[in-house]
């Protein structure tokens, strides 16, 4: 069965996480996705964070898989000719360099066209056009900048960062449905377009509710669904809400048997409207089902707090997965905090492909994420990352159909090869 991108290439010049997630996320789509590395270094990830010496890290491993890896060096005229033939070659340019940095290389977007008009040219950034346009940012940053670090932790503590990399991996996320949009567009017009996803936009997107929240808080003053209220205060900015749901239906972290040793011994709850009755004889409150300050849901709302700390001490009786084997009877809304290494062990994630083993010839077998986006026609098959330069050769002749001498000519010319050997050589 064929894939759902067969027969688009991509030059892959992106490193470390934003753009990488996206070109991966197309390569499992099914893109020949050839990723452009600099000799002997190779995207800067290779090195971070190893586990294992000289080899190449799981950060690099799991965010470049499906991809092939050739090695140019962008700034020597000799491979300036390489890159030259893959952006002939190639549907859409993916980076996610530094502002400046590709125009530095002699490839602006003038330029781009002129080689391939057809071209999609798709950049992450830190920010959109503005007061910070030139600067560099990493995950951390976008959220800061985006309105996701404001909004995360609890009222009485510093602004937080989540663990979910929706700066990064969220705006390669969008990067990616851009990218597939442009192509599809070029169906008609023939033509191709630049596409940009801004680290900032793409947090403040995923951050939307929250820009919600500030204008509904402008306009009332409160938030009834809000930890804040009623006791406590609301300034003129979104605050933060601890673990409430941050939709109409009010929700919390709470204890469940063992949470004195285990760290993720707690379950997330939500006290659904429509089956708040199921709930109430579920925790033994059977009176609340027509008491007037339960039974309706905004006669609940000033009462959260202890609303859950009654449920909470029923949930402390059970383990998470207990609580969820019986709430889940009553379709009552909860999930358990589960671990990295709860999940890293569900079978029901191997099975569907969320979780892959995959084989890497130095590091052996590791645990990845696969496509969380399934296809019932394009179904993915998760292959290893490429080690350094691995298909330089395979993608000169094969996708360049470059010949023997001219092969043997980029080589001598040093373009393909770190500077140390170069000057062994
Ligand atoms: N051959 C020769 N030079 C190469 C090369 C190659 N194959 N690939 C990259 N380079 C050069 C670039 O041209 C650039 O050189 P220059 O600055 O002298 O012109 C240099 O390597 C470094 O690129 P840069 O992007 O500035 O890397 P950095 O490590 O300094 O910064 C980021 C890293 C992530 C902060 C920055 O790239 C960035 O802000 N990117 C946009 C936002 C983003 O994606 N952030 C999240 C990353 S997960």
């Amino acid at each position: 069965m064929g894939k759902a991108l067969d027969g688009v290439r991509i030059l892959d010049f992106t490193h470390v996480q934003s753009g990488p997630t996206c070109t991966q996320l197309l390569a499992w789509l099914g893109a020949d996705v050839i990723k452009i590395e600099r000799p002997g270094v190779g995207d800067i990830t290779r090195g971070q964070l190893r586990d294992i010496p000289d080899v190449d890290s799981l950060y690099f491993t799991m965010l470049n898989h499906n991809k092939r890896s050739i090695t140019v060096d962008s700034k020597h005229p000799k491979g300036k000719e390489v890159i030259d033939g893959l952006i002939k070659a190639c549907d859409v340019m993916v980076e996610n360099f530094a502002p400046g940095a590709l125009d530095r290389m002699g490839y602006t977007w003038e330029r781009v066209q002129e080689l391939n008009p057809r071209m999609i040219m798709a950049s992450v950034k830190g920010f959109g056009p503005g007061p910070y346009e030139d600067c560099k940012v990493y995950e951390n940053v976008a959220q800061c900048a985006g309105g996701a670090a404001s909004t995360t932790g609890f009222d009485d503590g510093p602004p937080l960062v989540t663990g979910a990399q929706i700066g990064d991996s969220g705006t390669g996320l969008h990067l990616a449905l851009g990218i597939v949009a442009a192509l599809y567009q070029r169906n008609t017009t023939g033509r191709g377009q630049k596409v940009l996803a801004a680290m900032q936009d793409g947090v403040l997107n995923l951050c939307r509710v929250k820009l919600r929240d500030q204008q509904r808080l402008a306009r009332t003053g409160v938030m009834n669904e809000y930890p804040q209220y009623p006791h406590g205060t609301f300034g003129d900015a979104v605050p933060r809400a601890g673990n409430s749901s941050g939709g109409g239906q009010p929700g919390w972290i709470l204890k469940c048997k063992g949470w004195e040793t285990d760290p993720n011994a707690y379950i997330y709850f939500i006290t659904q409207a429509p089956v708040w009755d199921k709930i109430c004889e579920v925790i033994g409150k059977p009176e609340w089902i027509t008491d007037p300050n339960y039974a309706k849901p905004d006669a609940r709302l000033p009462r959260l707090k202890d609303i859950f700390a009654t449920v909470e001490a029923w949930t402390m009786t059970k383990t998470k997965f207990e609580a969820m084997d019986i709430l889940n009877k009553y379709d009552i809304p909860c999930g358990p905090i589960l671990s990295m290494k709860e999940i890293a062990e569900e079978q029901s994630l191997r099975d569907t492909g969320t979780i892959v083993e995959v084989d890497h010839p130095k590091r052996g077998k590791y645990l990845s994420v696969g496509n969380p986006i399934k296809l019932s026609d394009s179904p993915t098959d998760v292959t290893r990352s490429p080690l350094l330069g691995e298909h330089t050769d395979e993608v000169l002749r094969d996708v360049l159909k470059f010949d023997e001498s001219k092969v043997a000519e980029l080589k001598g010319s040093g373009a393909l090869t770190p500077p140390a050997r170069k000057a062994a050589e």
